[in-house]
């Protein structure tokens, strides 16, 4: 790491729900920087009261007034929020760090109230989010702002070791195959596609799907001097918890509005090989994360969660009741895979870390603006290759 930063970064959040609350516990581990928090704007204002309270931070009234005040704007929103919040910032000459899914297709006002995602022409939500994808880049590189993708898997320990083993032994990835399933989205916002901007692919698939898009980023890079984008896509998504004779046993989540809970997803990158993401919200026994690769000179099994880093057998549930288990975790009883620290061992810590270096050393984040569009470029064109049963879509080129 460089030497200290000589001035405060100052932090502003763009809503203050779960995933900013998280953030603030990685800000408060930051080290080699100088940061402070200022404050939050959230749109429902008692959020934005109960979050600014709790952490004796400000209560802004709009994002005008906390972009007075910061140098960095953390987007915490739901996705069909992001794209403003980037826009506004970086108008704004502010640094953005931006949650995952850059943005999502949200219609407008107008249509928004019988809007089903799900039975919608796909052809032109995708001309409408590679729209947006170009503003939001027009936009940071305008300003010249540095601009962080918040995908921690692409910071999990896990994949960080294998992008060094990638770069260092010369790898040709083949192919990989990566999953994020849980039982279920918590969030309330993601039964509606208006929200969240889709369903599992979203969600959860972004994930997976970011970290084997920056694995051949950093293959191409060692190799090339250059990465290695994806060029087209297949998929399929379905809506498992919707089929008719779905036996709810009230353990999986199934109330969504207009989103699938299963995709299958199978990207070609330009070099002719592949990467295969699989996610759903159908899964039972904690988060379901794992980034296999096979390589022509290794394969590596990066698994992400849940790890047996500490194992524990508790005979009777109760006594576990105030202990943060595991994510996503149904039970408190019989052996249990403990996460000892989950923002370490989500990456949650690294990214913001690492966005915190960006600014204050004036370099590129590990996980920047072409990972986050070439992200949603995938996503988007594979919604229209499901709504084909799975036919090939050629990507646009951003
Ligand atoms: N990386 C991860 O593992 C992870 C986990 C959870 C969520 N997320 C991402 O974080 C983002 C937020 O998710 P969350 O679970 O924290 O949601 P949340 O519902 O808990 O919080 C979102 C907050 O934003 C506020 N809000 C909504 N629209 C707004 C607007 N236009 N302007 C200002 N505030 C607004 C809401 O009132 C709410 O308080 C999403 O993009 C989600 O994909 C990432």
């Amino acid at each position: 790491m460089a030497g200290r930063s000589k001035k405060s970064i100052r932090v502003g959040y763009l809503g203050g729900g779960f995933i900013a609350a998280i953030h603030h516990e990685c800000i408060q581990r930051v080290y080699g920087v100088d940061v402070e928090e200022v404050g939050v704007f959230d749109l429902n204002r008692e959020h934005g009261e109960a979050f600014a309270k709790a952490r004796g931070i400000t209560q802004f009234t709009s994002l005008k007034a906390l972009l007075a005040e910061t140098d960095v704007v953390d987007v915490c929103t739901p996705p069909y929020a992001h794209a403003q919040g980037i826009i506004d910032s970086a108008n704004a000459g502010k640094h953005v760090m931006c949650e995952k899914p850059l943005t999502g297709y949200a219609p407008d006002a107008e249509h928004a109230a019988d809007f089903k995602g799900n039975l919608a022409s796909k052809e032109p939500m995708l001309q409408s989010v590679l729209a947006s994808l170009a503003q939001i880049n027009e936009a940071v590189s305008r300003n010249g702002v540095k601009f962080t993708y918040f995908e921690n898997f692409v910071y999990t320990p896990q994949v960080q070791k294998e992008a060094e083993i990638v770069r260092k032994s010369n790898s040709q990835i083949l192919r990989m195959i990566g999953d994020e399933s849980h039982r279920g989205n918590l969030a309330t916002y993601s039964s509606w596609w208006k929200f969240a901007g889709g369903g599992s692919l979203i969600s959860t698939g972004s994930h997976p799907l970011g970290a084997i898009l920056y694995l051949k980023r950093v293959e191409g890079e060692a190799s090339y001097g250059k990465p290695i984008r994806p060029v087209a896509v297949s998929a399929r998504v379905h809506g498992l918890t919707g089929i008719p004779g779905y036996r709810d046993a009230g353990f999986i989540r199934c109330n969504y509005y207009d989103v699938e809970d299963y995709a299958w997803v199978h990207v070609v990158f330009e070099d002719g090989t592949v990467g295969d993401v699989v996610t759903g919200a159908t899964v039972l026994g904690g988060i379901h994360d794992y980034v296999d690769v096979f390589a022509n000179n290794h394969s590596t099994r990066c698994i992400i969660n849940p790890v047996s880093l500490v194992d524990s057998y508790n005979p009777k549930g109760s006594q576990f009741q105030d202990i943060n288990i595991n994510t996503q975790i149904t039970t408190q009883e019989g052996w249990l895979h403990v996460a000892p620290d989950e923002n370490w061992m989500f990456g949650y810590q690294a990214e913001m870390q690492d966005a915190m270096e960006a600014i204050a050393f004036d370099r590129q984040p590990i996980s920047g603006l072409q990972l986050s569009l070439d992200t949603l470029n995938v996503i988007y064109s594979a919604y229209l290759s499901a709504e084909r049963l799975g036919q090939e879509v050629v990507l646009q080129r951003l």
